[in-house]
């Protein structure tokens, strides 16, 4: 089910030490019907390059396991589609591109809304056909596969290629370069956007490890890797989606650029060391164990307790706080797929989003913290007949709205 990962990707040290570890997990998006087989777990550690600073799983799950049929959906949330929209201006302060190629499309939803706003060829790429065929149903063409060298000669090249929250999940990065280098015009840029990893330190997002995301990228991390390529960094932008992602602009080395400076000392200057890390490592334990804490008191107390956003964060949550049924009794969730299945190691089934106020439940844990304005804001008729969220902060956890 899964190999060994031993050298950095970024660097290939072979001395890379472990700074967090959750123990034997389920796969985040194995969400299966009562009578689906499930993929089983697989340990879930951090460990760290001393030499440039990134931090990657100790394991690599086969991708056919984790890819073929995937769960998870670009959320067609209202926070998305702004995203959409930042991300695209910002694609066009850079290159105004014409032709887009996108790595990990999903359901077609990034490259339809951009096909209405001026661009001309789009094509997307995703190995779950599942999904490639729900973006061909929407007018977006899809190769039903993995990008990687050996596909890369045969789908021509593009002024610019957007990977958003799929680097991460490659375990060979080389190899994805060098794809993005055969298929991106010689004045076209490749735009990477990932969790960022200081970001993510900062708000003790331990729930964003998760084996398909094999590394937490760094600036130095990428400027190591990219220094045996024929791309450099040339424009870094942050935005808040998935609690806190940054944007990678890149082209081929040959030209000025303005702000190359600034981007040099960026890259140079904002390092996360092994320190970093053991303080996140611990500081998240208590921040488990604050939930752990909550969710008993509130048991003993007979109130009723769900989830809501049965995302893949919500798998690290109940799996790493031994959450049960009998404390979570439901997940709500808005993704038809999602709906009538079971959370990864669990036995807490997955609920449309009306059950919170059908059910009457007294709390909601707020595993798709991410969404919080949009979804504290649709379930005001909840709110007002008494229940209450259980959110995630960077401290800990709070209940919105304050008891
Ligand atoms: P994500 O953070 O991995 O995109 O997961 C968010 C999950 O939350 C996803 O399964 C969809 C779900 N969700 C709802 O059920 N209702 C909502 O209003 C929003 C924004 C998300
Ligand atoms: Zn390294």
């Amino acid at each position: 089910m899964y190999k060994p990962h031993t050298v950095c990707r970024a660097c290939g040290s072979s001395e890379l030490e472990k700074v967090f570890d959750l123990g034997l997990q389920p796969l985040a998006n194995d969400f299966c019907k009562a009578t689906e087989e499930r993929a089983g777990f697989a340990p879930l550690e951090v460990l760290y390059c001393p030499k440039c600073s990134l931090a990657q799983l100790s394991v690599v799950v086969k991708p056919e396991i984790l890819y073929l049929h995937y769960n998870y959906v670009t959320s067609k949330s209202q926070t998305m589609r702004r995203h959409f929209e930042n991300l695209w201006q910002a694609i066009n302060e850079g290159c105004a591109p014409k032709e887009i190629l996108e790595i990990g499309s999903n359901d077609g939803d990034f490259l339809a809304y951009v096909k209405t706003r001026g661009a001309e060829r789009v094509l997307g790429m995703d190995p779950a056909l599942n999904l490639a065929k729900q973006a061909e149903a929407q007018g977006v063409p899809t190769v039903p596969t993995v990008f990687e060298q050996e596909v890369a000669g045969r789908i021509g090249q593009f002024d610019c290629i957007v990977a958003r929250h799929v680097f991460c999940h490659v375990d060979d990065w080389m190899d994805f370069i060098r794809a993005c280098e055969v298929c991106t015009k010689d004045n076209g840029c490749v735009v990477i956007e990932v969790p960022y990893c200081a970001d993510m330190l900062a708000g003790l997002e331990c729930d964003t490890i998760y084996h398909e995301h094999t590394s937490y990228l760094t600036f130095k991390a990428m400027a190591a890797l990219l220094r045996r390529t024929k791309f450099e960094i040339v424009r870094i932008v942050r935005f808040p989606i998935h609690g806190g992602s940054v944007a990678l602009f890149l082209r081929k080395r040959g030209s000025e650029f303005p702000g190359r400076k600034f981007i040099e000392e960026l890259v140079e200057s904002t390092n996360i060391s092994r320190e970093d890390w053991t303080r996140f490592a611990s500081e998240c334990q208590t921040k488990l164990r604050k939930l752990s804490d909550l969710v008993k008191a509130l048991t003993i107390g007979r109130k009723t307790i769900c989830g809501f956003g049965a995302s893949a964060k919500s798998t690290v949550w109940i799996n790493a706080c031994g959450l049960s049924r009998r404390q979570v009794e439901f997940i709500c969730d808005n993704t038809p797929e999602k709906q009538g299945k079971y959370s990864p190691g669990t036995d807490i089934p997955i609920t449309d989003e009306g059950a919170l106020l059908r059910e009457k439940a007294d709390y909601a844990i707020l595993f798709a913290w991410n969404f919080k304005d949009e979804i504290i804001a649709k379930n005001s008729d909840w709110i007002e007949a008494g229940g209450r969220f259980i959110v995630p902060t960077n401290k800990g956890v709070e209940i919105v709205p304050p008891r």
